[in-house]
């Protein structure tokens, strides 16, 4: 999936003041009954009206004396490292019906496997039953008398089992255990080794009301009728919603698929349809798929949809096609280009031809992630598919090109060589998230994505991973919520900036022909990180250089964190010493990290520099977990570290390396790139948070920013002073503040204006030096942002894309409740996706209480906001001053409302308290989130809370550490007017 920030995920972030935003990987209404039905009723339920049941009348076994105990409850199952820290339960698990379930594992034993699956689905859009048929050709691995297989929320009606030449074998027991989601055959005789057996199962079940399993979403056509459409979201554990099967991701198989439909619907799923049959006696057709290749569950999909389509051949003969709702069709064109090149683009990369004959990337209006990777059939949330030049904005472009990036790389790595088992989780997503910008730079190579790698992916990952509450990548999970909750930042952001970091050393070129040997290696099948590290060793090898990858890498993915490399020149000699760094001063050793015992926090750094000796060529030294010291010379005046940051590290430089750096940029700031510049700034700010030197090092260096014309540094400043300016909303240095950032804005503000012209690098960096004059009050920018307004809201003038975001925020901000509601009336009927998102955030801006409330209030209603939608009112809302307080108290109010809404093994819940917490900067605050927290159940939020916490004491510190500093450095400066000549004195 696309970015939790994302998912698939394509996570689309987005910073304090920028216009992308935020959203998790899973969200929303989990429905909170569990259906699974007893025995006793599932004996009764009679199966009518569905031509292709198959009448096998086992249920009689249910009570049949003298069962065959199972045999092998808690006993460890070969082969499958399962949680081998968790203790066993200490009482047995119980099955509905009251008998104890045999087997306690979250995990499936592993003494039968999956080869093919026959579904045949008969899903209504109108009443949401769903009727199922399956057979599953298995075949057994160990001798077993149980087969044990995941279903949830599924009530199944008949099952049978036979042997390879039809004769039936008794199923003596059946037992269904909800917590697991597993479901039990106790069958009367031993199924044999390397035999193959057909189980069938009939089943019923609801379409979902939530964002996963097999779910009812629903779109208004040009007419303003309401259309309904079924879709699937499986990732990582839903598949076992929709239908029963072993639902883990080694466990491939092959599909074949039937599903039911009305006349005036559609359906589409992994493979291209192979027929479509008229069904006697109704007015339903059928439709049937080719038979798949082997994949895993969680990439199984299927839609039934009246959408309209848009289609064109590959140069490579892939079939591919862009769905979507009929009333956004000449929406879809962008990214059908898009993902041509990149699907080709691709196909060469790997090596590997794409293996389906077609591909089909689907809008869907309600969706959780960003995108998710089905194989041969992506889903989008909208807002990644859909594009208009008219009315999208370059970041609103720059998003459709990335999520299809990522999700095309996963067609290569995730859906044909899939991680094992979910701990690896970061192979699939950091890899994915690390191909997307090398797929956007392909379409799209004047955007720089290798340079905006650095504020998309990097930064974000290094602030995340400062606190002590992170995790490390390769992380051991099990069940359903452990695995949810990781789709975070870490496996995402963090994944691919050492995916980045290992290129920087070994190069783009054996980088690739490793990625070949280990797709090639491992087709169709699954593997592990270890076996990443394998082929790139391989390949090293062969090319005569003998690094330890695996040992290098290793103290990447198995530690948490990453290392502050200290620096300090003396007489031409750098001394670089390593430890863990972390924001938070307390708490600085962590009793829950049993993994890191003989590593130490200590890495495999490799530490880059260049000099004002030859500042075009870096060098490098490997700090192997140990420090260094080498010699520069004595001539040397400065030195850049982790030049282009490429390293997964942070730099502390001594107070005269600092010097001669900010010295540097005030008179010459292009002798370093801008992604260095980028990288010097984002360091000093948060070695500031850390409280490790003087706040006034990061506002002396901020003052060259008055000469800076790029974006990548000018998105990570602003990032950072105007998460100063929310810490500090409620002292007096906030009006100082806003002075300072004014002033350095403004320049620049007079040189871009409100022409949206340029480069794409240009209209992004126009949005946010007007975004930022808004919010430091300059009169003029907001008066042209009122008038625009206007003439949008009352002569219907066309505001240019990328100009946008700023007149709707302004507009609601400075405008009145009639503005307001405009906005909320063009967030319900407009058809642009990219426009109900500015209409999202802009109407966060109000400073009316009462509409805040108001906005607030309608996150709990899913017919008023999408649940897809809520996560970005929250977070917007929590931004506004006004409304900090209002959003923590609707969510202690509705708590309980929140968690059933949100609550149930999804990743949401942990965003949730993240966006409303984390402004807050006191001990109060602090100690009113806690107790909140003690008595309620964060379920899978568990680390979000915990990093939330953490980021709230950071705050106190930052804080303490500051907040004088600060004051006084803005005192002296703003005393003198911040003029070009002022910066001559460094
Ligand atoms: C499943 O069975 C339960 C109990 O009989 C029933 O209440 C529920 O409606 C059934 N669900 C479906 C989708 O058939
Ligand atoms: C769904 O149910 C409605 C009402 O019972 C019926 O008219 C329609 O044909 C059904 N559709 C399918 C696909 O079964």
């Amino acid at each position: 999936m696309s970015d939790h920030d994302v998912d698939d995920i394509a996570f689309l972030t987005g910073s304090p003041n920028e216009s992308g935003f935020m959203v998790n990987k899973r969200a929303m209404y989990e429905p909170g009954a569990v259906m699974v039905c007893s025995q006793k009723r599932a004996c009764c339920v009679v199966t009518l009206g569905f031509a292709a049941i198959i009448a096998v009348a086992l249920i009689v076994a249910f009570t049949k004396p003298g069962c065959p105990e199972a045999t092998y409850t808690g006993e460890p199952v070969p082969g499958l490292s399962i949680n081998p820290t968790a203790a066993p339960p200490s009482t047995p698990p119980t099955a509905t019906n009251g008998e104890e379930f045999p087997w306690s594992e979250v995990r499936l034993p592993f003494h039968v496997r999956p080869l093919h699956y026959d579904i045949t689905l008969h899903p209504n859009l109108t009443t949401r039953h769903v009727q199922g048929e399956m057979t599953i050709k298995l075949t057994t691995i160990e001798e077993t008398t149980a087969i044990i297989i995941h279903g949830d929320e599924l009530n199944i009606t008949q099952y049978s089992l036979q042997n390879k030449y039809g004769k039936p074998i008794e199923i003596v027991k059946f037992l269904v255990y909800p917590p697991h989601q597993q479901l039990y055959l106790g069958l009367s005789e031993i199924l044999r080794r390397g035999s193959n057996y057909t189980l069938r199962m009939s089943f019923e079940t609801s379409l979902k009301e939530g964002l996963e399993g097999f779910y009812l979403s629903t779109y208004t056509n040009g007419e303003g009728e309401k259309r309904f459409i079924a879709t699937t979201h499986f990732e990582p554990t839903s598949a076992r919603s929709a239908f029963p099967c072993f639902d883990e991701p080694h466990l491939k198989a092959r599909f074949h698929l039937n599903i039911y439909r009305e006349p005036q619907h559609f359906t589409l799923s992994n493979m291209p349809r192979q027929t479509s049959i008229p069904v006697e006696g109704s007015n339903l057709v059928m439709d049937e798929f080719q038979e798949s290749v082997d994949m895993s569950t969680y990439l199984v999909a299927f839609v039934v949809c009246d959408y309209q389509v848009l289609s064109n051949l590959t140069a490579h003969q892939v079939n591919l096609s862009v769905y979507t709702p009929p009333n956004m069709v000449d929406q879809a064109s962008y990214a059908l280009r898009v993902a041509s090149i990149i699907l080709d683009y691709y196909h060469t990369f790997f090596g590997l031809s794409y293996p389906l004959p077609k591909l089909d990337l689907i809008a869907i209006p309600d969706f959780g992630a960003g995108a998710m990777e089905n194989w041969g059939l992506v889903t989008y949330r909208e807002t990644a598919l859909m594009f208009d030049k008219r009315h999208s904005s370059s970041r609103a472009q720059q998003t459709v090109a990335v999520v299809i990036a990522h999700e095309l790389a996963h067609q290569w790595f995730g859906n044909l060589v899939t991680m094992s088992w979910w701990s690896d989780l970061w192979l699939n997503e950091g890899f994915a998230s690390f191909m997307e910008n090398i797929g956007a730079e392909v379409a799209e190579p004047g955007w720089a994505m290798q340079e905006q790698f650095l504020v998309e992916k990097m930064h974000p990952a290094l602030e995340l991973d400062a606190l002590l509450a992170s995790h490390p990548i390769s992380t051991p999970v099990n069940d359903p919520a452990q695995i949810e909750s990781i789709f975070d930042t870490i496996s995402y952001k963090k994944g691919a900036s050492i995916i980045s970091m290992l290129e920087s050393f070994i190069g783009r070129a054996i980088l690739q022909e490793g990625l070949r040997l280990y797709l090639d290696l491992h087709s169709y099948g699954t593997a592990t990180t270890n076996d990443l590290w394998e082929a790139l060793t391989q390949v090293t090898r062969k090319h005569g250089n003998h690094l330890d990858i695996k040992g290098i890498m290793e103290t990447w993915t198995l530690q948490a964190g990453f290392p502050l490399i200290s620096v300090s020149l003396q007489d031409g000699q750098v001394t670089a010493s390593q430890g863990r760094f972390l924001v938070c001063e307390e708490n600085v050793t962590d009793p829950n990290e049993p993994l890191n015992t003989t590593l130490g926090y200590r890495w495999h750094v490799p530490l880059t520099y260049i000099t004002s000796a030859n500042p075009r060529n870096q060098t490098m030294h490997w700090m192997n977990l140990t420090d260094v010291e080498f010699d520069v010379g004595k001539d040397v005046k400065w030195i850049k570290f982790n030049v282009g940051q490429r390293g997964f590290y942070r730099i502390g430089y001594d107070s005269a390396g600092w010097n001669a750096i900010i010295h540097l940029l005030k008179t010459d700031h292009e002798a370093l790139t801008p992604a260095d510049r980028a990288s010097l700034i984002d360091d000093v700010f948060t070695l500031i948070k850390a409280g490790s030197i003087s706040a006034a090092v990061a506002l002396d260096l901020s003052m060259y920013l008055k000469a800076e014309t790029r974006y990548i540094p000018w998105h990570t400043a602003l990032g950072h002073l105007f998460q100063w300016v929310q810490l500090i909303f409620n002292y007096p240095a906030h009006t100082l503040m806003l002075e300072y950032i004014h002033n350095l804005v403004l320049p620049h503000y007079h040189r871009i204006g409100w022409n949206d012209t340029g480069t794409h690098l240009e209209r992004l960096l126009r949005y946010e030096i007007l975004w930022a004059a808004v919010q430091c009050g300059n009169t003029h920018a907001i008066q042209e942002a009122q008038l625009l307004f206007f003439e949008w809201r009352n002569h219907g003038l066309i505001i240019p894309p990328n100009l946008r975001s700023v007149v709707y925020s302004t507009g609601v901000r400075y405008g009145t409740e009639d503005d307001w509601r405009y906005c909320w009336q063009v967030y319900n009927t407009s058809t642009i996706p990219s426009e109900t998102t500015l209409m999202l955030q802009a109407m966060a801006q109000t400073r009316d209480p009462w509409l805040m409330q108001q906005y607030l209030e309608y996150t709990l209603d899913n017919v008023k906001i999408r649940p897809q939608d809520v996560m970005t009112v929250l977070k917007e809302v929590s931004k506004n001053p006004g409304g900090r307080l209002p959003a923590w108290r609707m969510v202690r109010q509705h708590w309980s409302k929140i968690s059933q809404l949100f609550g149930h093994g999804s990743f949401t819940i942990g965003a949730i308290i993240k966006a409303v917490t984390s402004p807050f900067t006191s001990s109060f605050d602090l100690g009113e989130v806690e107790s909140f927290f003690k008595e309620v159940d964060v379920g899978p939020g568990e680390r979000a809370l915990a990093q939330a916490l953490e980021t709230i004491r950071l705050h106190i510190q930052w804080h303490e550490h500051n907040l004088k500093d600060l004051t006084q450095w803005l005192h002296q400066h703003l005393s003198l007017p911040l003029t070009n000549t002022s910066s001559e004195q460094y």
